[in-house]
């Protein structure tokens, strides 16, 4: 009920308008791509022949292109006095995951947002031009798609389900993850699996397929609570939101940095608009890890939007907004206002922003200590083995120089 009321305040103190305030200064967003086919059908899913669908698994479907096409209009009305009409390299960057369907994604949202005028016209009747996309493979990825593997997060998830919260999801959630793998024909065992299946109904529901008599009694009621919650779990805790989430707000940070720093009229400029196409996951984690994410599964074309305002008097501020439905609602931080004065927004995040090289040696900090570990053994090893050859050796030569005096005086007993 409070959060209704202070939700309500701030969509009164931001009534609906592209109108944007000249001081703006740099845009960041951040979306999740459009409609898709489901990943992986369950086993007895009676939609899982491909002849259903009308593209490959996991790929963008047509709905899902003009979904970010009106995404990109949407960008270029809100900010049709801050992006020149005219492409230029200077004023955009863009950068996807390397999956097919969010390259996809920005592609269309930038034939909408940049529909060639003028001197950017080079075919007739082709209201389209090429704007590069950039990408990086995803297991290479710790910013964007973060899936460069870290061991170290992979410890901390691990000790996460073995919390006693999560020990009481999995009970309570015992019949029912039992109900959905007996009936799916796959197995259910945890929050993410519950959601892999949700989000498999939720696309049948949507193309307006009639689903099997058993999901009556689960989906969506059932399922939807879980399946938001599985979206908080990569980022639950600081450390976990550290490592999964750091290096996106250490760039992020970086950037507005350099735009806050970089005096007006100066010759180098970074680009004022940066454009990030991701996934559910990055949506729901980036805000979560901001103690902004209220429990729910990200919908297509999500966009989470950081304006940084450089205004002529006073210091730089961010205003944050989340647009997962028509409007871009304010994003109020716990400890900031709503105009977040950008020095305070750095420290309110400082404890989980981190540079992609600190993400490198903590994450494998896990690995140097089982090498450490492993070192330390053999030398210990090798230590017992050389104390034990010494001491058989040292024996026998103790031995022998007995018997050598024996030798040296055979008399002796004579
Ligand atoms: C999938 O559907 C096509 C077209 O209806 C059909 O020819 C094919 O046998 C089906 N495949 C399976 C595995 O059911
Ligand atoms: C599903 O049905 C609804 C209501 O009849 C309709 O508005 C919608 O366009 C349909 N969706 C698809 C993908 O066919
Ligand atoms: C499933 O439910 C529909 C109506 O909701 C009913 O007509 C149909 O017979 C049911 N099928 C099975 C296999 O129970
Ligand atoms: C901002 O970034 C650009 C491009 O990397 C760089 O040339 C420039 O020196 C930076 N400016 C500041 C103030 O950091
Ligand atoms: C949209 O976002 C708000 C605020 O995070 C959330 O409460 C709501 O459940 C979301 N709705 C949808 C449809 O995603």
């Amino acid at each position: 009920m409070f959060q209704l009321f202070v939700l309500l305040t701030f969509v009164a103190a931001f009534p609906p308008s592209f109108a944007v305030s000249s001081d703006l200064d740099a845009v960041v967003v951040v979306f999740r791509h459009g409609d898709r086919t489901p990943v992986s059908p369950y086993p007895n899913d009676p939609y899982k022949n491909r002849s259903y669908w009308p593209v490959d698994w996991g790929m963008l479907t047509n709905v899902g292109k003009l979904r970010h096409y009106n995404l990109g209009q949407y960008f270029r009305q809100r900010y049709v006095d801050f992006l020149p009409r005219l492409y230029s390299e200077k004023d955009i960057y863009v950068r996807s995951t390397d999956v097919d369907r969010t390259l996809m994604s920005a592609q269309a949202n930038l034939a909408g947002l940049y529909p060639p005028v003028g001197t950017d016209v080079w075919k007739d009747n082709l209201a389209w031009q090429p704007i590069p996309i950039h990408s990086i493979p995803e297991n290479m990825d710790a910013v964007l798609a973060a899936k460069k593997p870290c061991p170290l997060y992979d410890i901390y998830l691990q000790d996460l389900f073995k919390s006693e919260y999560f020990w009481k999801v999995n009970r309570l959630n015992h019949d029912l993850y039992a109900y959905l793998s007996r009936y799916s024909g796959r197995t259910v065992s945890t929050l993410k699996s519950l959601e892999y299946l949700y989000n498999t109904l939720f696309i049948e529901a949507s193309n307006n397929f009639t689903l099997p008599n058993w999901t009556n009694t689960v989906y969506p009621k059932k399922m939807q609570p879980w399946a938001a919650l599985s979206f908080a779990t990569a980022t639950f805790n600081e450390k976990l939101a550290r490592l999964k989430s750091g290096p996106f707000f250490n760039e992020l940070i970086t950037y507005f940095k350099n735009r806050t720093d970089t005096p007006k009229g100066a010759q180098y400029y970074s680009p004022k608009f940066l454009m990030y196409s991701a996934h559910d996951t990055t949506v729901a984690n980036l805000l979560n890890s901001m103690g902004a994410f209220e429990y729910h599964c990200p919908p297509y074309t999500a966009t989470i939007i950081f304006e940084l305002h450089k205004p002529s008097q006073g210091s730089p501020y961010l205003n944050i907004f989340y647009k997962n439905t028509s409007e871009a609602l304010p994003v109020k931080l716990e400890t900031c206002d709503i105009n977040c004065d950008f020095q305070s927004f750095q420290k309110i995040m400082a404890p989980i922003t981190i540079s992609v090289a600190e993400w490198k040696s903590e994450c494998n900090s896990v690995i140097a200590q089982k090498i450490a570990y492993f070192a330390m053994f053999v030398v210990l090893f090798f230590m017992v083995i050389s104390i034990v050859l010494f001491a058989t050796i040292a024996m026998k030569n103790r031995r022998r120089p007995v018997q050598l005096l024996y030798t040296q005086l055979p008399g002796e007993y004579n």
